[in-house]
């Protein structure tokens, strides 16, 4: 059903592999368009969390595939085939994991950057090298990583071609755990675990509201916010929260 990645499907949680890793997972067009039908097909399964990970033990994703990036013309950036599929990423009802378990370079740092969650193993290594072939990261590197990292870490990776391993990553706050990486998919279920035991429409509008907050004026956001609250508030998994607190029991959500 897909050529270059596989998507398991299990309960609650969905995990797609990015499986290329003769040319260490880079995102050619046909990826590219697999991986939008696999996030519809995640959308579709109702998934509460979706694990990114990358095949084999050396690379997450190497990027956007090179032989692809010298055929696409300016007509090509401007349709920004690459960045609509992190967007779709970041915009996905499921929660997001990227499980980097190697090189995230150019294009796979951005797969990683929107991710809602990031674990990395201690061989990841993550840059935006898009400069040494002479183009810009295109795909939001310039625009997501200042907003996790901050600007000046931000310009620093970019604006010398620089290379974080696993620990500059944890330092900077790119990733919030490293593991060894037999570790990494057991980590990056734990995580998914920790997010299941919540509300489900709590965690949707969470995100909504998080994702909100680069996008607008503090103003706006409190009152997507409020907006946000008033429909939790009244929603069945409020009433579930609650009873179960009280009653000193775990709460059975039913993401209503
Ligand atoms: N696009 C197309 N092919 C790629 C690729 C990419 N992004 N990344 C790796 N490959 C190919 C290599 O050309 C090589 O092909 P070959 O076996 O036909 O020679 C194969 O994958 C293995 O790569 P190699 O460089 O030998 O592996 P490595 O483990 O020594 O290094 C990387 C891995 C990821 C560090 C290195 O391949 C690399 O720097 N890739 C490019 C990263 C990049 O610039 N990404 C941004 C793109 S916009």
């Amino acid at each position: 059903m897909y050529r270059n990645l596989t998507l398991a499907v299990e309960d609650r949680v969905s995990v797609l592999t990015v499986n290329r890793p003769d040319v260490r997972n880079a995102l050619d067009t046909e990826t590219v368009q697999e991986f939008h039908r696999a996030l519809d097909e995640v959308r579709q399964a109702r998934s509460t969390v979706l694990i990114v990970t990358g095949a084999g033990d050396k690379a997450f994703v190497s990027g956007a595939d090179i032989n692809a990036i010298r055929r696409r013309t300016r007509d090509d950036a401007l349709a920004s085939i690459n960045s609509r599929l992190m967007s779709a990423i970041e915009g996905h009802d499921a929660v997001s994991i990227a499980a980097v378990n190697g090189y995230a370079l150019g294009g796979g740092c951005e797969v990683a950057l929107a991710c809602d969650l990031r674990i990395a193993a201690a061989n990841a290594v993550f840059g935006l090298p898009e400069p040494t072939l002479g183009i810009i990261p295109g795909a939001g590197g310039t625009q997501r990583l200042p907003r996790i990292v901050g600007l000046g870490r931000a310009k620093e990776m970019i604006l010398t071609g620089a290379r974080w391993d696993a620990a500059r990553a944890l330092e900077a706050g790119l990733v919030s755990r490293v593991v060894p990486l037999p570790e990494l998919m057991p980590a990056a279920r734990a995580l998914a675990d920790q997010v299941l035991a919540l509300g489900p429409l709590a965690v949707k509008l969470a995100k909504a509201a998080l994702n909100a907050s680069s996008q607008m004026p503090l103003s706006a956001g409190l009152a997507f916010e409020s907006a946000a609250q008033a429909i939790t508030f009244e929603s069945d998994d409020k009433m579930e929260g609650t009873t179960a607190f009280l009653e000193k029991r775990k709460p059975v959500f039913r993401g209503d």
